[in-house]
């Protein structure tokens, strides 16, 4: 049992949550969907949907603007969405929640102005090699704009960090570390108190990539001691162009602004412009507010069904799918670190990973086929792309038994 599932939990009702997800009673190719891709994007409960609709049907206005009843309204819904991410994660403030439009832009945002201040001519900044490319390029065009030079912890053949040599790789010249919380391609659970703890002891300050941690795991950035910890609504039963950057507040409050324009400001004239505090100052312009919104509604929705249950659920599928998978001649899974979440990657001998998506998907089976935007992890493994099934805590035993027989299927049409 991996250390960050609670065996204790009680199961979720997963027959009455599937009735929460009309999309998951579509039949696809004349067969009845096996969703099996929430870590490319996460259904949305039919609360979240009804929410955000209500927003645009009777309450749809800006925010942050005049003193229309209407206005409060909208102001007061999308803050309310703001505290609820900051219990959600365990921040100490909503001053340390900033919106974004996901954990793309919540990276680029650090590295253009933290990395911007902090990362100069012959400086490092360290990456893991599971890294996805959102939390490697935004790096990359820091360190060439800056001559600075990104370095690597390095893997295992199981997917796991090799922690060995962290405080050699952390030197002097480290201004940032970045690493992914949960891999989006191994599946991999990071130990990313342990390597906070690790930069923190030489003074470096650590971005957490937490896309793939959230939906899955009980996150507390005040307990991990994160620097900045970031994810997108999407991944998280949530809507897409929603995300959070989450920052201590002593960092955000030391970073200039990102974008200028509206609501980002205290005074404009043209002599000078004058920024508003964190959060705001990172905020210009008319935020995505029915989707803020409707990411407060989701989280609501998660923490009915709690965390320690989705985890138990998900662990338990995940074994399932593993042991059924191993046992098919051919298969190899990438990822088989010891404290895995939700994903499963696979290739098989002599199937490129798009047939297989595309065999899947004719027998209604949802996936991802492809290199899952982690290019680095598939030099690593050798292979061009993956397979990848993602369980999520609607899934179910005969999901997984509709994914064996589709793989089986797909192996005999190609022997
Ligand atoms: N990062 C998303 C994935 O892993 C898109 O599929």
């Amino acid at each position: 049992m991996s250390p960050t599932v609670n065996a204790t939990a009680q199961p979720l009702d997963v027959a009455a949550i599937r009735r929460d997800f009309p999309l998951l009673s579509r039949i696809l190719h004349g067969k009845p969907v096996v969703y099996l891709d929430s870590a490319v994007s996460g259904q949305m409960p039919l609360r979240t949907i009804e929410r955000m609709a209500k927003y645009e049907r009777d309450e749809h206005t800006n925010v942050h603007r005049g003193v229309s009843t209407l206005s409060q309204e909208a102001t007061d819904a999308y803050e309310a969405a703001r505290e609820k991410v900051r219990k959600f994660i365990g921040a100490a403030s909503i001053k340390e929640i900033v919106w974004t439009r996901g954990t793309t832009e919540s990276i680029n945002l650090v590295a253009q102005t933290f990395g911007r201040m902090k990362v100069g001519a012959g400086d490092e900044i360290l990456l893991s090699a599971m890294e996805h490319h959102a939390d490697i390029v935004p790096w990359q065009m820091l360190a060439e704009e800056k001559g600075a030079t990104l370095k690597v912890i390095p893997l295992t053949d199981d997917g796991e960090l090799i922690l060995d040599s962290l405080d050699e790789l952390i030197t002097d010249r480290t201004r940032i570390v970045g690493v992914v919380h949960v891999s989006n391609v191994l599946g991999t659970i990071n130990p990313v108190k342990e390597i906070i703890a690790r930069a923190h002891a030489k003074g470096v300050p650590v971005l957490v990539d937490g896309a793939q941690a959230v939906p899955h795991l009980k996150v507390d950035v005040k307990d991990l001691d994160a620097d900045f910890y970031v994810f997108s609504g999407h991944k998280l039963s949530g809507p897409t162009g929603i995300g959070v950057l989450y920052g201590k507040l002593a960092h955000l409050d030391a970073m200039p602004p990102w974008h200028g324009g509206g609501n980002m400001i205290r005074s404009v004239s043209w002599e000078k412009t004058t920024y508003i505090a964190a959060p705001g100052k990172f905020e210009a312009g008319t935020p995505p507010i029915a989707a803020a919104i409707g990411l407060g509604e989701s989280i609501d929705y998660l923490e009915a069904l709690g965390l320690d249950r989705i985890a138990a659920h998900e662990h338990e599928l995940l074994a399932y799918a593993t042991e059924k998978l191993s046992a098919i001649p051919g298969l190899r899974i990438l990822g088989q670190a010891k404290d895995k979440a939700s994903v499963l990657s696979f290739v098989v001998d002599g199937i490129h990973a798009h047939d297989m998506g595309s065999l899947l998907d004719g027998e209604g089976v949802v996936v991802r086929a492809g290199h899952h935007c982690a290019q680095p992890i598939m030099t690593r493994f050798g292979v061009p792309a993956t397979t990848r099934a993602s369980f999520a805590y609607f899934n179910t035993r005969e999901d997984v038994d509709v994914l064996v027989s589709a793989v089986l299927k797909a192996i005999e049409i190609f022997k």
